[in-house]
């Protein structure tokens, strides 16, 4: 058969250096796979609908079981012949098990609802294996939040020394942060596990199809209505590329704050050497670059998700070639955020915190200042503008943070302001002095104190437990949906 049999209507043959420029074949490797399962359900369908036979459908199942096993071995051989992977599989078909059988495969559908639909079983699997990463990250930080309740640190505004914290809290943020990430997987999931194929070209078919079917033996959630929608709409690679893209963000945030923390001028973490390099002259450095590459890797992921919405934002509605650029991007995408967190894990899970350099830091700043004027409010009943300009009175005539807490400065500053009558507990000063006092007395709601803290870091706990319940529900569905096609397969091809 000749090799560019898609090209019934056109005379010449395709040129080799516009074929080249065409193919997406090197990057169809990453949707193989996906592509011989969706030709499997398709063709499981066309049995039971009647379309093709017994023995057709035996012989079909079985050259695809040989494509797969070629693939599994690395001997499939990428064909530059074709311009992608689905006519190249087709051929390989037709070649292996002749015209009769072989040139019914691709009855009742298009190369447009497959692509779609060999994409949405790729990013389900991608988004699955994500999630998975996702919560051993999550892991990873909790038992070092949990490991490290209790642990002062200084926490910054404008990178100024701001408030007294602890660095429980501040790891409790990074899991929020990265749990509502899955929950925006979990949501964007619905949308990607829909079934387009069986809209062919963008149409439908004459063909008695059951899109039910397919639907059922691929373990989708339900069907894309509209053939149009099926093999027109990118929207669900967006929502996802803008999902990686805020995660992508995060985790460069993430990155940042540590490579300030491992700086000797703050001094709060060591990271493990496994982590860092050294320079080539200076025989002292230990650099930070794997958490530099992540702040720079994760540009590439967010400029991905602009760059497909480049791709699409003037094509028309129907199919056309621009979307296959979006296969590589997605590729890169899902490579790089799964490469950031395995580093990440690796990071999180060895570097030593300098709980008492935190300590120094904190005694020698005025970080307590809000917290000693907010005791003039509560316990004096002064407004908080006056106590402000207290306070910020004391640390300006102050040479030493240590004079926040000197009962007479303050009384001296408060007979400037003519608050003379005021007898000052020193209790109460005492009470901020000690870091954990001082803490448990911000009793907001969602504040660093001990109490908060805990409750917030079991809550924590309850939402990734719920949901990698949802994830369990999406794997095992898949599980479900693989070993019935598979238990069909093995009967047909006996
Ligand atoms: N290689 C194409 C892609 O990745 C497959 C679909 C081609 N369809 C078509 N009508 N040319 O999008």
């Amino acid at each position: 058969m000749k090799k560019d049999f898609y090209r019934s209507a056109i005379e010449e043959s395709m040129n080799k250096y516009v074929l080249n420029f065409s193919s997406s074949l090197k990057d169809d490797i990453w949707i193989i796979y996906e592509d011989i399962i969706g030709t499997q359900a398709h063709n499981i369908m066309l049995f039971e609908q009647g379309i093709i036979n017994k023995k057709e459908i035996k012989k079909i199942l079985l050259s695809l079981r040989k494509i797969k096993n070629k693939v599994d071995n690395g001997e499939f051989i990428l064909n530059e012949d074709f311009e992608d992977i689905h006519p190249l599989i087709e051929y390989n078909v037709i070649e292996d098990i002749g015209m009769d059988a072989g040139g019914k495969i691709h009855t009742g559908r298009s190369r447009n609802d497959q692509v779609s639909v060999d994409l949405r079983l790729k990013i389900r699997s991608e988004l699955n294996n994500l999630s998975n990463n996702i919560f051993e990250f999550t892991d990873i930080l909790y038992k070092l939040s949990k490991e490290s309740i209790d642990s002062y640190m200084p926490l910054y505004t404008h990178l100024q020394r701001a408030q007294l914290g602890q660095f429980s809290h501040y790891i409790n943020y990074y899991i929020a942060q990265i749990l509502r990430v899955e929950v925006r997987i979990n949501e964007g999931y619905k949308r990607i596990n829909k079934n387009p194929l069986g809209a062919c070209a963008i149409g439908g078919t004459s063909i008695n199809i059951n899109r039910k079917r397919t639907t059922e033996l691929l373990g989708f959630d339900g069907i894309i209505e509209n053939s149009i929608d099926s093999i027109s709409s990118r929207d669900y690679i967006i929502e996802i590329l803008n999902i990686l893209s805020l995660f992508a963000l995060h985790l460069s945030r993430i990155s940042e704050d540590l490579i300030i923390w491992a700086t000797k001028e703050f001094d709060f973490i060591d990271l493990d050497g496994q982590f860092c390099s050294g320079s080539s002259v200076m025989p002292q450095k230990k650099n930070p670059d794997t958490l530099e590459l992540i702040r720079a890797k994760s540009s590439i992921i967010i400029s991905n998700s602009f760059k497909a919405s480049m791709i699409i934002k003037a094509v028309p509605s129907g199919y056309f070639k621009d979307f296959q650029e979006l296969k590589p991007i997605l590729k890169e995408s899902f490579n790089i955020v799964n490469s950031i967190l395995e580093i990440l894990k690796g990071i999180f899970s060895t570097m030593k915190l300098k709980k008492e350099k935190m300590i120094r830091t904190i005694n020698e700043s005025y970080i307590l200042a809000l917290d000693l004027a907010e005791i003039l409010v509560n316990e004096y009943n002064i407004p908080f503008r006056l106590t402000h300009q207290i306070i910020g009175d004391l640390v300006r005539k102050s040479k030493n943070p240590k004079d926040l807490f000197d009962i007479e400065k303050i009384k001296k500053v408060l007979l400037d302001k003519k608050l003379n009558n005021l007898s000052l507990s020193s209790n109460f000063i005492e009470s901020i002095k000690n870091l954990k006092t001082c803490l448990d007395k911000r009793i907001s709601k969602g504040s660093p104190s001990h109490k908060n803290v805990n409750i917030y870091l079991n809550q924590l706990f309850d939402e990734k437990n719920d949901l990698f319940e949802l994830y369990n529900r999406r794997t095992q569905k898949i599980e479900e949906a693989d070993s019935s096609r598979n238990k069909i397969i093995q009967e047909l091809i006996l």
